[in-house]
């Protein structure tokens, strides 16, 4: 099959559009034929070589942490899905492939009205929108929330599910078009944090209050700041440094103490043993069409290298997928 291989922890160094052999499902494996696969920043943050779970891969190696296609195989013992399903999830090695191997626990059932290019934007997107407002912040009817990074992959997935757990929504934004898009989404409020003091626009909009729910997907940049948008006893949910930023953040101790915020850490990776009642719970939601994920760019793996550029450039809305 055709991949693209990372051979080096380094951006400056091209990934290469190779000829491998085809991945053979092991237990708890399902083989499908890539219909496309995510780029997600940690896809770059790997390659770099500052992710932590870059000590989990070896170059060269196949990136791509999620996917959606047809199913071709089944490892042993594997239940629940049939060949010829169309699904999406988890993908175990890369995504960036002609064929790629999904951890079957982390797999659904894809309805038929959306594309492979929206299925392989849901697992990361959604999955961690889930355990960030749900599972983590215990978001509920009334609470205003503060999306840090409304119009990327995670703010669009959280915007709609925090809509849906009737909630407040306040993205922040770095323009008028991406304003634009995390309204179109739900948002009751979008705050361009490049513009505005964020922490003072929440004070306003919460009568002084302060947010009871944070999102925050660019912690390197706004944990510290984060601390004057809270309320006191609020949830502040780290759940990125920031795309191609980090690994750390300054912040004021006192101001974690005097409003006894809860910070809650979340990783994808401990997600793992919930993710098939996350994926029921999701699956609920897609069969009613009541998710919309937004795909702004479709590369093919020719462009990959091109498509981590513009994953660091934050130039899009959504997604960016790849397709074999
Ligand atoms: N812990 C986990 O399990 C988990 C799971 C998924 C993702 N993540 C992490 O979460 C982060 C976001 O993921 P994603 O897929 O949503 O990334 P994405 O699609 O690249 O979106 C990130 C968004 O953040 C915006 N942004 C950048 N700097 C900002 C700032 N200072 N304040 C507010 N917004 C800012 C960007 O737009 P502008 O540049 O135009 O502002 C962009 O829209 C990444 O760091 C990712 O690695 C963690």
């Amino acid at each position: 099959m055709r991949a693209v291989r990372v051979h080096q922890f380094n951006l400056d160094v091209p990934m290469r559009l190779e000829e491998v052999p085809d991945p053979r499902p092991a237990a708890g494996q399902v083989l499908i034929k890539t219909g496309a696969a995510a780029i997600n920043p940690v896809d770059v943050a790997i390659r770099q070589g500052v992710h932590p779970y870059a000590k989990l891969v070896k170059p060269p190696y196949i990136p791509g942490a999620e996917a959606a296609g047809e199913v071709l195989a089944l490892g042993p013992g594997v239940q629940g899905f049939q060949v010829g399903q169309r699904v999406f999830g988890r993908a175990l090695g890369g995504g960036y492939a002609g064929r790629v191997l999904l951890d079957a626990r982390g797999a659904g059932e894809l309805p038929a009205r959306y594309s492979w290019a929206e299925g392989a934007s849901i697992t990361v997107a959604y999955g961690t929108a889930w355990n960030a407002l749900v599972i983590k912040a215990g978001a509920g009817p009334g609470e205003t929330v503060l999306i840090q990074g409304g119009a990327g992959g995670v703010g669009m997935a959280a915007i709609q599910l925090a809509k849906r757990l009737g909630c407040r929504v306040v993205a922040t934004v770095s323009s008028r078009e991406k304003a634009d898009f995390c309204r179109g989404l739900g948002a009751d409020e979008t705050i361009n944090y490049k513009a505005e003091d964020f922490a003072a626009r929440c004070m306003e909009l919460t009568g002084g209050r302060g947010v009871d729910v944070i999102v925050e997907l660019a912690a390197c940049d706004n944990f510290d700041k984060d601390l004057d948008a809270i309320r006191v006893d609020g949830r502040l949910v780290v759940v990125g440094t920031g795309t191609g930023k980090g690994p750390k953040a300054e912040f004021r101790v006192p101001g974690v103490m005097t409003k006894d915020v809860r910070v809650l850490g979340m990783a994808a990776v401990n997600l793992a043993p919930k993710m098939p009642e996350v994926l029921r719970r999701l699956g609920s939601l897609l069969s009613e069409g009541a998710l919309k994920v937004h795909v702004d760019r479709q590369v093919r793996l020719e462009e990959a290298n091109e498509a981590h550029d513009l994953v660091l450039s934050g130039k899009f809305l959504g997604k960016v997928v790849i397709t074999a």
